[in-house]
């Protein structure tokens, strides 16, 4: 039988966070025997927000990098940058046309701005949620593996695809969010009630997947929790104390509620030298493969070039159908 294809993505805006990783890149990992797996450095998303040539070439290395070193097999998965597939901002132009006002309006990172009163943002930052559609759609996508706040946006790619079909006819395959059971959303570790996001101005907040040992039991060890002293998974009234547990499950693969009976009955000292631990060995091994990777640059390149390549093929497939089904000499 013919394998399903799956396409998932982060956008080189900083270091990838312990967030990427539990809640999107180990779900990739588990993935890549059963799918057709395109995996990108989204960096056109980049410019998104104001950021240096310089610092945007440097994160799409360093993530590059970081997708290998995580597990991220180009034996096995296309592994390549959107900018050397120019189809992506092709087709981001034609599903601008079947994308409603309302619905971009609808995406939160534009509306959260608007809300805030910041007005100096970007048409991209308006827009991105369209050429993330356009992504998606040029592989002829069935999953979409991605953290929950990524939810959003596959269900407007859905409906974009949904009515370009209606419309011009059919086209594109329509594609399905999936998101883990744990680790779906990881929080800061200074604000455990919103995302742990790596573009946080705290780096006291995040964990990345280059910190040191030492940089995370630092990081644990400030961690905020609560005055309850009290080892329970309950979001609303413990958050801090609930993401840690999360962290720890989603890292060993092991229920919440076994990490709860583990540590019924400990004080906050015995979670946080558990998480820690947890913490350190899932990514010390990616940090030594990351040196490996950053001090072979040529390495990169050629996978980056070969992947290029590869996806390269299929997008121009399916951009070739949708402008012949536009109408679009
Ligand atoms: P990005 O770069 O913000 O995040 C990459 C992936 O990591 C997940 N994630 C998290 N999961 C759990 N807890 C967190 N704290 C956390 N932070 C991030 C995200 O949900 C995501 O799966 N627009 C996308 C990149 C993109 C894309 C695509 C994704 C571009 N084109 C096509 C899928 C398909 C983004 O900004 O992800």
């Amino acid at each position: 039988m013919k394998k399903q294809i799956l396409y998932s993505a982060t956008k080189p805006t900083g270091n990838l966070t312990l967030g990427n990783y539990l809640g999107a890149i180990k779900n990739w990992l588990s993935l890549q025997n059963e799918y057709n797996c395109y995996f990108c450095i989204a960096n056109l998303h980049s410019h998104t927000i104001e950021l240096s040539a310089d610092f945007v070439k440097t994160k799409t290395l360093e993530q590059l990098a970081m997708f290998l070193a995580c597990g991220l097999d180009p034996k096995k998965s296309i592994i390549y940058v959107q900018s050397m597939v120019p189809e992506h901002a092709e087709l981001t132009w034609m599903l601008n046309c079947t994308t409603m006002m309302g619905e971009a309006n609808r995406m939160t990172q534009y509306k959260d701005k608007v809300a805030k009163g910041i007005t100096s943002v970007s048409t991209a930052l308006f827009t991105y949620p369209v050429l993330m559609a356009a992504d998606i759609l040029l592989y002829n996508t069935n999953i979409v593996p991605v953290g929950e706040d990524q939810v959003q946006h596959v269900e407007l790619c859905r409906d974009i695809a949904t009515r370009f079909n209606h419309r011009f006819g059919p086209t594109f395959v329509i594609p399905k969010a999936v998101v883990p059971t744990v680790g779906a959303r990881i929080k800061g570790l200074l604000d455990p009630t919103s995302k742990m996001g790596k573009s946080d101005d705290d780096p006291n907040n995040i964990i990345f997947l280059h910190n040191t040992n030492e940089e995370i039991t630092k990081k644990i060890k400030r961690a905020v929790t609560d005055s309850l002293n009290n080892i329970a998974f309950d979001e609303q009234n413990q958050p801090g104390v609930s993401n840690l547990l999360t962290i720890i499950s989603a890292c060993e693969g092991v229920p919440i509620e076994n990490v709860v009976a583990e540590l019924t009955g400990k004080g906050y000292g015995a979670l946080k030298q558990r998480a820690t631990q947890s913490v350190i060995n899932t990514i010390a091994p990616i940090r030594e493969k990351y040196n490996y990777y950053m001090s072979h640059q040529d390495e990169l390149i050629k996978i980056a070039t070969d992947g290029a390549r590869k996806a390269q093929k299929v997008a121009h497939e399916t951009l070739l159908r949708a402008k012949q089904n536009m109408g679009l000499l």
